[in-house]
């Protein structure tokens, strides 16, 4: 049964700490169904926890965690999911008993409904009492303050969001035939003209199977390197640090098509990823090679320098969270991430040709991941220079530029730094 599937999965992450991966929904009947409710509950588990036990007489015992999920996935489905109320109570009455838990099925039925009658109250509560408004354990709001003590409620709130999705097109004229085509399924922006917002999952089934070069779905936040790289000359050898799977040095062969462009990653499975799509996004330019590194240990050396270096660095991911909603369950080692990224950019900076340019960039909003690491690198060298600029959205950080995530999109830092000679 789905819901056994559902529950098995959320106990994987909520409670033994491990990625959440599609392939926890694959034999589903109903993917998209089952991925949009363990996606919601994991976004809201903290409030429906709350709630629950308020709901409740006695909290119930940890050997029946199942029996406690399937109550928060009701009333994620009774306030999340659109499910006619009365329909939710009657089919988590079934489960309970399915899932062996006969004794309590009077206790679903009436916290359910009691719930349901109490629902208008809750509304007003969930305005009111910030732990419910957030549902945010206490290490994200409290790291996200640090950082942007004046957003942080902005921020807290967009992750809360269903995430956008976002096309990247070849080019303008491309996207403005796809726009044509699937007029009320798409949108522009008047920020990038490569973009295209999805306003219909549905159409990008039709718009992958009509031809190769339908692009590649990739973040607003991210599809911005593309302004990035415009504040730079234009570059003839480029090293994509980080490469898979690929977002990246897509909008770097697409910028530059006659680029001698080299891809590194640590990861076999993504490096798998990168060598398909760059089959796709390419097949002109010869000039493309990937080779596996890790940046932390082996040997710097590429046997040559470039005069744009791209890092985009592993990082806590605390931009993308509405996206990925179960990095709230598994606490990040931040100095440890911030260790890999100082060694990385050390490292990669070797490879730079003086009067070349590196960008570096995470989708975190930390800045100890970000402006920070960037602050520190600078004041250990004396051969770096911060080239200034803006984004159409985001703001000016100690250096370097942030996107804030917001209903739209996700965060993203980007910095550039001259290597002078
Ligand atoms: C943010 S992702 C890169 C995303 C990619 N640039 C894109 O746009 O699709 C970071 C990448 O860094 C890689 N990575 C992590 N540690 C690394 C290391 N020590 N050396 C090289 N790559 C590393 C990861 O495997 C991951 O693919």
């Amino acid at each position: 049964m789905i819901i056994f599937k559902i529950i098995r999965c959320l106990i994987q992450v909520i409670d033994k700490k491990h990625y959440l991966k599609k392939k926890h929904v694959d034999d589903c009947q109903n993917q998209s169904y089952c991925w949009d409710l363990i996606k919601q509950t994991l976004r809201w588990y903290y409030r429906y926890i709350e709630v629950l036990n308020g709901l409740l007489e006695k909290p119930i015992k940890k050997k029946n965690r199942e029996l406690e999920l399937l109550l928060i996935i009701g009333l994620v489905r009774i306030n999340h999911l659109q499910e006619p109320n009365y329909h939710v109570v009657n089919h988590s009455v079934d489960l309970t008993r399915a899932l062996k838990f006969k004794w309590a099925d009077a206790l679903v039925n009436k916290v359910l409904r009691q719930y349901i009658l109490d629902q208008d109250h809750y509304e007003e509560l969930y305005k009111n009492k910030p732990s419910l408004m957030m549902a945010h354990p206490g290490w994200l709001i409290k790291a996200t303050k640090k950082s942007w003590p004046e957003h942080v409620n902005s921020i807290i709130l967009s992750n809360q969001c269903i995430p956008q999705k976002w096309l990247n097109t070849s080019s303008s004229q491309k996207a403005q035939s796809l726009l044509s085509k699937y007029k009320d399924q798409l949108s522009t922006t008047d920020i990038l003209d490569t973009a295209l917002k999805i306003n219909h999952h549905s159409v990008l089934d039709n718009i992958v199977s009509a031809d190769d070069d339908w692009g590649y779905i990739q973040d607003m936040s991210a599809q911005m390197i593309h302004l990035v790289l415009k504040q730079i000359p234009k570059p003839k050898k480029a090293l994509d640090a980080c490469a898979a799977p690929g977002g990246k040095a897509y909008i770097l062969l697409r910028d530059f098509p006659d680029i001698n462009l080299t891809c590194t990653d640590v990861d076999d499975v993504r490096l798998g990823i990168l060598n398909q799509n760059l089959r796709r996004f390419n097949s002109a330019n010869k000039n493309i090679s990937v080779i596996k590194k890790n940046w932390c240990e082996d040997n710097h050396d590429m046997g040559c320098l470039f005069d744009l270096v791209v890092i985009d660095a592993p990082c806590s991911g605390s931009g993308v969270i509405k996206r990925h909603p179960e990095k709230k369950f598994n606490r990040w080692d931040l100095s440890e991430l911030c260790q890999i990224q100082s060694e990385m950019l050390k490292n990669v900076w070797s490879s730079l040709t003086a009067g070349g340019f590196l960008i570096y960039s995470t989708c975190s909003i930390l800045k100890e991941e970000n402006s920070d690491q960037i602050l520190s690198f600078i004041s250990s060298r004396k051969d770096v220079e911060v080239k200034l600029f803006k984004l159409p959205v985001g703001l000016q950080s100690d250096v370097g530029w942030q996107i804030l995530p917001n209903q739209e999109m996700d965060g993203h830092y980007f910095v550039i730094l001259k290597k002078l000679s």
